[in-house]
Formats: C-alpha cells, structure tokens, sequence
C-alpha cells in the first residue's frame, strides 16, 4: 500500500511526539518516503535528527530556511504528497488550520495540499472535551480531513480521560485505510475463514490446520475497500478486523446456518474457509474411554456449503478456495465448475510459503472463463487486494448487466 508513496508526517509539539517516531518506522518499514515536518515546539520534544535519521531524508522545520526551500519548498511538500498525517496534532494546530492560519510550513503545506489529510489529535483531555477545540474539529471533518479521535487513559499531564495519541499501530492502520480506493462501497460481502470442528465426545475433535488468516484478511481487506462484510469463522484466535461483523461458528453445520441466514442480501460469497468433510456420526455425550485395542469411528458427511450456495447463485460473485496436494488445477477446476462459481484460489499447501497458518501465500486464480492467473509469494493481506480487485470488477459488470 505505502510502496512508492509520499508522505508528509507532521509533527506538531506535546508529550506524544516519541509515538511519531515509531510511526515513522512503520511507514518507511512498509516502503513510505516519508518527509517529516516539524513545528518548532515539536523539535523541544524530540530533535530533527532522530526523524531525518529514521526517514533518510531532511526534516523541514522552518518557512523561511533559505537552503530548505531550495531543496524542497512547502508547496512541493503539498505537491508531491500522497497523503499527510498529522500526528501528534495539538489544539493550537487543528485550530490554525481550521481558521486557514498557515503561519509555518507545516500549516502552509497542508494549506497548499490537495492530498487527503490524517489528523491525529492529541492533548489534555480538558483541552479536547472544550467546546471551541470540538468546533474547530468539527470544521476539519466537514471539510473532508479524517480525524482519528484520541485515545482513553492516563495523560501525561496527571489526568485520566481522552486525550492520548493512539498506537502508532492504529494511526498506521487508519492511514492505510484513508488511502485505500473504495472500491467496495455499496457492495456486501460474505466471508467464511478458519477450521470448522466436529466433536466426538465433549473432549476431542475433528478438525483441520487451518488458522483462518487467509479469510480473516480478505474480510480486512475487503472492509477497508468499503465493502459491508459479515465474516462467518470457525475457531480462530485472529482478532476481529475493525468493522467486520463476525459470527462465530464451530461445525459445518453450524457455518452452513450462519451463511444461508445471511446469504439473502449478499453480493459477494467469499468461502476460504477450510470445512470438514465428515463429522462423527455417533457423537459421545459423555467421554469416550478406552476400553477397545482398537476403535472405528463412523463417520457421516457434512454439507457442501458451496455447493450448496452455487445451486442458488442468483446474481452473486461465487469464489471458492482450493488447498490441494496434487494435481492443482485438475482439482481446482474441477471444484469451479461443479460448485458453479466465478473464480477459485487453488494453492498447493506442500509449497513452502503456501498453505495454512503462514502469514503467506502462493495462489493461482482460476475463473470461470477458463484464464488462470499465476501469482507469486506475497502476503496473504496482498493475496487478498489481488483477490478483491477481480471480485469488484465482477461485481461492477454484475451490476450492469442487471440493470434495466
Ligand atoms: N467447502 C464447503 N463445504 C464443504 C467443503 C468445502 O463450503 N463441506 C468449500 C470450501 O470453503 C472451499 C471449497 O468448498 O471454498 C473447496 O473446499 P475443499 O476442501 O478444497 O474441497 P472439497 O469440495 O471438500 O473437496 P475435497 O475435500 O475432496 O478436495
């Protein structure tokens, strides 16, 4: 996301200044070039050097610096962004912007930009519950700036309230969600992740390897686009991502109630899930003791949700995963056509890099027009971007041609 991106961090003077440094390290860790603007209160926090080392470029401090402006001017800061974070931002500079003060560079370049803007307030919490702090916030949203509120708990001036400057994780996070392209916006989409797990008796069960990171960061991804997700997930210890409804599940059956509960209103049917084939036939009440030398289990299958979902498919985008061993796109074709979808994900879960519970992927996309897509190890949060680019193409020609 931040690969070949420009970015104005501007730091603005309180107690949180040491969080944006961290921030910066995450930035330029994702491949940001990241130009640091400092307003002269910021630099008694923490000095220029740290963040001109941090980001291998000059930290801008002043407006009238001669060999500054040589360099690179406030007006090339705000030409040449792709998005600017202000963070930490104090109230004396949501207040200067929201009145089109621009007395320094930093509210200079953020005047000149045409780039979205990332505020990160952060202050004491009397400070940010005044009325005429809030107005001037008020003024920066109605004006298109995204503000990420503060975060609750103890404040560095003694108090406890909100205030804080969030993790640099969060303001990370959020950034990333700025830049994103809402592609997804008005789409709803349903994603199944993670094992289902059948029981035997009340101690042991059938289940699988997998960890649901596949599914959980399509249902990421696929929020940051816009998108409405309900992510359906078997057990899974990922945490929810940020405004994904997620419904636990733990068997088959129990997924296959949750999708058809929700499929009504669904445009898209993402299942990465990994669903056990056969659950016990005779599940033990109490637990099984070991009496036998040896022991049979009887086994029945589950439902084929897919299947199942392909047979009403209506006007929905069908995409199935498929982990195999061998023969890849035998099988993986195989499941295309008879599960009636759009596009598979087939991966060889011998590969290394490939498979369950890696934060990696090596996939190929087979779809239904018969062109199969081979793309190398990335990321599965990438793998999942990849992914949702063919799903909002079909689902914007889905849409067309079911206009009348
Ligand atoms: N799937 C499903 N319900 C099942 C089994 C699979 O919805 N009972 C879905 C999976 O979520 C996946 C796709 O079908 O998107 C393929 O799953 P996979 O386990 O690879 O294939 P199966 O159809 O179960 O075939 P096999 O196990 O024989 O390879």
């Amino acid at each position: 996301m931040f690969k070949g991106k420009n970015v104005v961090l501007g730091v603005s003077g309180g107690i949180a200044v040491y969080k944006a440094v961290e921030l910066l390290r995450l930035l330029t860790k994702a491949g940001a070039d990241v130009h640091v603007v400092m307003t002269r209160n910021a630099c008694e926090f923490v000095t220029p050097l740290t963040f001109q080392t941090l980001s291998g470029n000059p930290v801008h401090t002043d407006l009238f610096n001669l060999y500054q402006e040589r360099e690179i001017d406030h007006i090339s800061l705000a030409d040449r962004a792709d998005l600017f974070i202000l963070a930490p931002a104090t109230a004396n500079l949501v207040g200067k912007i929201a009145q089109g003060l621009a007395d320094d560079l930093l509210t200079t370049s953020v005047m000149a930009t045409k780039a979205p803007v990332l505020v990160v307030p952060a202050m004491n919490t009397n400070m940010y519950q005044n009325p005429i702090y809030q107005r001037n916030e008020k003024i920066l949203v109605e004006n298109g700036y995204h503000v990420l509120e503060p975060a609750s708990g103890a404040l560095a001036c003694g108090w406890e309230g909100q205030g804080k400057l969030p993790d640099p994780e969060v303001i990370f996070e959020t950034a990333i969600n700025v830049l994103t392209p809402k592609d997804l916006l008005g789409c709803t989409l349903l994603v199944t992740a993670g094992p289902t797990r059948e029981e035997i008796d009340p101690v042991r069960y059938i289940s699988n390897y997998s960890s649901g990171k596949m599914g959980f960061a399509i249902a990421a991804a696929a929020r940051r686009r816009g998108g409405q997700v309900v992510l359906v997930a078997g057990p899974s210890t990922l945490a929810v991502p940020e405004g994904v409804r997620c419904l636990p599940v733990f068997t088959a059956e129990e997924m296959r109630t949750a999708v058809f509960n929700h499929l009504e209103n669904v445009d898209v049917v993402i299942k990465a899930a990994a669903v056990a084939d056969y659950r016990s036939a005779d599940r033990s009440v109490h637990k099984m003791k070991k009496n036998a030398e040896q022991l049979t289990l009887t086994l029945e299958r589950n439902p084929d949700i897919l299947a199942e979902i392909g047979e009403q498919k209506g006007n929905r985008v069908l995409v199935g995963f498929a982990a195999e061993t061998e023969r890849l796109l035998a099988h993986a074709a195989e499941k295309l056509k008879k599960k009636n979808l759009d596009l598979i994900v087939a991966n060889d879960i011998t590969r290394q890099g490939a498979g369950f519970d890696v934060d990696t992927n090596i996939v190929r996309f087979l779809h239904a027009d018969g062109q199969v897509e081979e793309l190398e190890l990335m990321p599965k949060a990438e793998v999942a971007n990849r992914l949702l680019d063919r799903v909002a193409t079909l689902w914007k020609l889905r849409r067309l041609s079911s206009q009348p």
